[in-house]
């Protein structure tokens, strides 16, 4: 299975001097690619003061709004969100830069689009998937939900042969409070959510 090659990926326009300031190595660490505007990865921060998230999103236009959100966090409640990272990038572009294996806890992928034209850019067919096992610690998981259910049974065939242990793919409530805006936009108009983990084995 082919994965990211560094040497390869021109280096992207990120301040990765005071990314290594800022990560503390310390702490439990975690990402979430194609975080749009930043819901999850926001309040996910403020209930997980302990760990650091990198949150990335690759759209101008979300990821504008989604630093005006953290930005309005952090000037009401100085003293949080410093855990969280947001980064204008398209992940497989930035991670590969970051020299992270295998240091990551954990990783949130929700709702990506699976109707993408480009193969590449769909994560069961990408050189992506395999990356992302690779800088995961053992024992750490990978985290994806969806309203396709068929785009979530792909996934977890290709995560199995790369190494990963799936777990069986789970239906989300309606009842309760949404992660992201997406999924509160499915769940309003009926669609199914399904979400499955898949955990690196130690
Ligand atoms: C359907 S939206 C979902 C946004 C958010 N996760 C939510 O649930 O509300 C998918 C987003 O993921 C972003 N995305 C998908 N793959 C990405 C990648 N490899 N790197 C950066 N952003 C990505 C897209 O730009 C898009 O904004």
């Amino acid at each position: 299975m082919r994965t990211l090659d560094v040497s390869k990926i021109p280096k992207p326009n990120f301040d990765f001097e005071r990314f290594k300031v800022w990560r503390n190595q310390n702490t439990k660490f975690f990402i979430e690619i194609g975080c749009g505007v930043g819901r999850h990865p926001i309040q996910w921060a403020k209930n997980n003061p302990e760990c650091q998230i990198l949150a990335i999103e690759r759209t101008s236009d979300k990821f504008e709004k989604f630093e005006r959100r953290l930005t309005s966090h952090r000037t009401k409640f100085p003293t949080q969100y410093q855990n969280i990272w947001a980064a204008h990038a398209e992940a497989a572009v930035l991670l590969p830069h970051l020299k992270l294996s295998p240091l990551v806890d954990g990783i949130f992928y929700f709702y990506p689009n699976p109707e993408a034209k480009a193969k590449n850019r769909q994560l069961a067919e990408s050189p992506l998937l395999p990356f992302l096992f690779e800088i995961l610690k053992p024992g750490g998981r990978l985290l994806v939900a969806s309203n396709v259910a068929s785009y979530i049974d792909g996934l977890a065939r290709v995560a199995i042969a790369i190494g990963f242990k799936p777990s069986v793919a789970t239906q989300i409530s309606s009842v309760g409070s949404p992660r992201t805006h997406f999924e509160k936009k499915y769940l309003e108009r009926g669609d199914a959510c399904f979400e499955i983990e898949m955990i690196k084995p130690q």
